[in-house]
């Protein structure tokens, strides 16, 4: 009986301890709206199909976690997916029967920033691997919204103009106009004496 208990503990520990879940890199940077390819390798086993595979992939932030991918029996579930990847995920078949997951995300956001964390479940084995992704803002993104602040100063900059001069000009001509009345309305001695001239001047025919 208690051979038969140990021999099952080393029979399990044997099991569990070969299969294994590594990642390629322990941890990527990306720039925002790129892309990039994540990368787990597992413990393959001839013997069984890949029918029997089973991989969950979670992304970890401080919010919530969030479904990266799901694979059941060796098919694809997108309703497990998490709405901030959909449309976004695409994993290489071919290689996953080498025991290599690569998983290429695209349209990058800053929220994809996190821990990635792939469960592999298998019939003879299950293990998990876990890589970081920091997703960085882009860095051009408030340069267009410059050009289309700046020329508004410049318009209002020439409306002023235009009202300045038209003010000056209507400043200009109401100095004229009271110049000119001066001149011969309001200087009763140059109308009286062209006047009083011209008369004298008729009378001494
Ligand atoms: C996992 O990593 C270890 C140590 O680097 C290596 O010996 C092993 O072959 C790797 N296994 C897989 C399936 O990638």
């Amino acid at each position: 009986m208690i051979c038969s208990i140990l021999l099952l503990i080393i029979l399990t520990s044997c099991v569990s301890g070969t299969f294994v879940v590594n990642v390629t890199q322990t941890s990527y940077q990306a720039e925002e709206n790129h892309h990039i390819t994540l990368e787990w390798t597992f413990t393959t086993n001839p013997h069984t199909s890949s029918n029997s595979l089973n991989i969950f992939c979670e992304l970890f932030t401080d919010l919530r976690p969030s479904v990266l991918f799901h694979l059941h029996e060796g098919v694809e579930v997108p309703e497990s997916q998490d709405e901030q990847f959909a449309g976004r995920v695409q994993w290489d078949k071919d290689v996953l029967r080498e025991g290599r997951l690569r998983l290429h995300v695209s349209r990058l956001r800053t929220e994809d920033t996190g821990l990635y964390k792939c469960q592999v479940i298998t019939s003879y084995g299950r293990n998990s691997g876990k890589c970081w992704l920091n997703v960085t803002a882009a860095a051009d993104e408030p340069k267009p919204q410059r050009p289309t602040v700046r020329p508004e100063p410049e318009s209002l900059g020439n409306i002023w103009i235009l009202y300045a001069g038209l003010a000056a000009a209507a400043v200009a001509a109401v100095l004229l106009i009271l110049y000119l009345k001066r001149l011969f309305v309001f200087n009763p001695c140059l109308s009286y004496c062209s006047c009083n001239y011209m008369l004298t001047s008729k009378f001494s025919y």
